[in-house]
């Protein structure tokens, strides 16, 4: 739903794909016509996600196959409730609550229950994308990350400076974090 996203997908990709811009709720897409839906980090920001499911079984053919990755840990490692323990008093202080998407996508059981009606085959897999980074690879990306870009400037310059005091006993020699993504991957059938 993106236009600025959906025109950097259109520099990379060959004329006969279409690109449609409407929400995940509504698709203009006719019944059973695909074969296979596939989705990156997006299903777990979705409101109303029983209805974004209902029109992924829609479209699908029987058989069809969906194929979601999701967040599941966040950071990977001992550096992520470091961070997570930093962040929420800050972010408690400096910006309103922005709750989003349905607590259901970030457990398997909640996706369980979500792919009851409609699917069959439910699989799911652990993706972790491992990274060491050092403290400002690592802070440069979590500033592209939800909430930290929500903080005013100086929330941000606090968030960073308790960061880098609490990270440094997780620094390896070479001054590296090990850490990364923990996702997860999401793989059903229609039934
Ligand atoms: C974190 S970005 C991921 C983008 C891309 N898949 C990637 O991995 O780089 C989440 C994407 O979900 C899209 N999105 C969020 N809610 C949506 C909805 N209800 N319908 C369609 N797209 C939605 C946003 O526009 C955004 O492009």
């Amino acid at each position: 739903m993106s236009q600025g996203e959906l025109d950097a997908a259109r520099a990379h990709l060959p004329a006969e794909v279409t690109l449609l811009n409407e929400r995940a709720q509504a698709l203009s897409i006719e019944a059973g016509t695909i074969s296979c839906v596939v989705s990156h980090m997006a299903l777990m920001l979705m409101e109303n996600i029983e209805q974004v499911l209902g029109e992924v079984r829609r479209v699908l053919r029987p058989q069809g196959q969906l194929a979601a990755v999701v967040g599941r840990t966040f950071l990977l490692g001992a550096v992520n409730e470091v961070y997570l323990s930093m962040l929420r008093p800050i972010l408690k202080e400096d910006a309103a609550p922005l709750p989003f998407g349905d607590r259901r996508t970030r457990t398997e059981a909640g996706w369980t229950e979500l792919l009851e009606l409609g699917f069959e085959h439910v699989q799911f897999e652990d993706v972790d994308v491992k990274w060491s980074p050092l403290p400002d690879e690592l802070w440069g990306a979590l500033t592209g990350t939800y909430d930290v870009d929500r903080l005013s400037l100086p929330a941000r310059e606090l968030l960073k400076a308790r960061l880098f005091d609490a990270i440094a006993p997780l620094q390896q020699s070479d001054g590296r974090i090990a850490t990364g993504w923990g996702l997860r991957l999401v793989h059903a059938r229609a039934a």
